[in-house]
């Protein structure tokens, strides 16, 4: 069967029962939870409260087929050409892999990213211990990594995420071309004690440059040029930029790593610095653990897989234009961020790989933010409002205070929620603006505790739901063009700023900048 037939099987399964209510299929099936839920470990994925039956999960995987799912996930572990457009493979999952053979143009990539695994872990074990010092003498005390996007973004999620597991100097992350973001960060650190992470895959990024030069002045002016130099290291797969730049170190990655899914590698470091060696091992054990399961598990148990056409289904099927991230953990709070980079810089395209235009939607606007917050800004909208949004849930069992009762009360909350979306509530006696439509979707993924191995996992599950989006969309999920165009404008707009502007409107804008600045 070809993919154009699955999709139209698809839309005329869902034509035939528009009218099935998530309420209805429970009503009909007692085992519905069950039958609608995977586990991995103790991670579970629940794609009971949405709209699919048996025969849709049948089409969707009938449709997974006719794009070769398998086959395309194969190629990419084993370091196949997954980015068409750089003539680049996509092995991020090399960069937690520990055994086996991986080739990328007949050479084998695994003994170069364990040695520079074990390099920077062993920094952090170093700085840890005091062994790598400020040039003072002194440990240091604050980290501040420079950089943005896929350089920034999974570094510093995973570090609010496993603040328990801190035993290293703080953290901070500076990302933003808005010079606040530096100076308001570096205010009160000790430039004496301050470690400086300059991370960028391409040391070209004007955001990251920038910053760096500036807080290089900054150490600069508290130790004198050498021993500036001595306080910044480089993660990049540009190590002469770096050098040119002046670090004490370059910790490097290749170019067959994406930005996005980079957190994995030397862009870890910071992760590292601040939860320890041993933790970060953790960290990447739990998503080769998902790694291993998305290459091995039947195609219905399949967690990635089946988060993926729970995907489709919402955004192609049922045509949903928006799907929110909402994590019941104050930790998770830069999880929906570092997902809207993950999904929409991977699939908000519309080009196919063969150059044509795609003939369905592709990444759908992720957004939110964490629970129970975002019940008291935009769930109303979630529950009343005229536009459906599917909804993910993400929670742990247990906490890491030791305060249960509070954790089973933010439970309690996230729960009720998803369940009132779904069941809604029609009392016939209640005005209409009390009345609950439900049969709005979710999915939840609930696990033990947020640990370092769970973290792995979850991550590691999402970017497998990219690429099975990706792959069923027909698109290149691992380049990024669509970012290109507005670089190139500002710098030219940089250097022609007094009677800069292409446009008249942009001319308009420079006028009244200038007029108050
Ligand atoms: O502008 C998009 C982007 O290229 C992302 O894909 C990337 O993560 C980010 O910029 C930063 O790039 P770099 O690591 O090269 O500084």
């Amino acid at each position: 069967m070809g993919t154009k037939q699955a999709w139209a099987l698809l839309a005329s399964h869902w034509r035939s029962r528009q009218q099935d209510t998530i309420g209805a299929l429970f009503a009909a099936d007692d085992g519905r939870f069950d039958k609608f839920s995977l586990c991995l470990n103790n991670l579970l994925l629940d794609f009971s409260k949405t709209t699919l039956n048996d025969e849709s999960v049948r089409l969707l995987l009938q449709l997974a087929a006719t794009v070769k799912i398998e086959a395309r996930r194969d190629a990419m572990f084993a370091g196949g050409i997954a980015n068409d457009s750089e003539g680049r493979a996509a092995l991020h999952t090399a960069l937690r892999a520990d055994g086996g053979e991986i080739s990328v143009n007949g050479e084998a990539v695994l003994p170069e990213i364990r040695q520079q695994r074990l390099a920077m872990l062993a920094y952090a074990k170093q700085c840890k211990r005091a062994e790598i010092t400020a040039t003072n003498g002194d440990a240091y005390t604050d980290v501040v990594n420079i950089g943005i996007g896929g350089s920034d973004l999974g570094p510093a999620m995973a570090t609010a995420a496993l603040a328990p597991y801190h035993d290293g100097p703080r953290l901070h992350f500076v990302s933003n071309m808005d010079g606040a973001h530096l100076a308001d960060t570096l205010l009160g650190l000790d430039a004496k004690r301050t470690l400086l992470v300059v991370s960028s895959k391409t040391f070209t990024t004007m955001e990251t440059l920038t910053n760096a030069v500036a807080a290089r002045q900054w150490l600069s002016a508290a130790l004198g040029e050498d021993d500036a130099r001595l306080h910044i290291v480089a993660v990049t797969a540009e190590a002469g930029r770096a050098a040119d730049f002046g670090v004490s170190q370059v910790f490097p990655y290749w170019e067959w790593v994406g930005g996005r899914y980079s957190l994995w590698g030397a862009v870890g470091l910071p992760l590292a610095l601040a939860i320890g060696a041993s933790h970060f091992e953790q960290f990447l054990a739990g998503a080769r653990a998902m790694d291993e399961h998305f290459v091995a598990a039947p195609a219905a148990k399949n967690l990635p897989l089946m988060l993926g056409l729970v995907g489709v289904w919402h955004r192609n099927i049922c045509g949903y234009p928006t799907r929110a991230v909402l994590p019941y953990s104050q930790r998770l709070n830069l999880l929906p961020m570092y997902l809207q980079q993950l999904d929409m810089e991977s699939n908000g395209k519309n080009i196919l790989q063969n150059g044509q235009p795609t003939p369905t939607s592709t990444a759908p606007v992720v957004w939110g933010g964490v629970g129970t917050n975002a019940q008291h800004a935009y769930f109303q909208m979630l529950h009343q409002g005229t536009d459906i949004v599917p909804c993910e849930f993400i929670a742990a069992a247990r906490c890491h205070e030791r305060n249960e009762g509070q954790h089973k009360l933010l439970l309690a909350n996230c729960l009720a929620q998803s369940a009132a979306l779904a069941f809604g509530d029609n009392s016939a006696d209640k005005p209409s603006h009390s009345q609950f439509a439900g049969n709005r979707p979710s999915v939840t993924v609930l696990y033990e505790q947020l640990t370092p191995y769970t973290l792995g996992g979850l991550i590691a599950l999402c970017e497998h739901r990219t690429f099975v989006e990706g792959v069923i969309w027909g698109i290149n999920s691992f380049d990024q063009w669509g970012v290109e165009l507005g670089k190139t404008m500002a710098k030219d707009l940089f250097a022609a700023w007094d009677d800069g502007g292409e446009d008249l409107s942009t001319r308009g804008l420079l006028r009244h900048i200038r007029g108050l600045s």
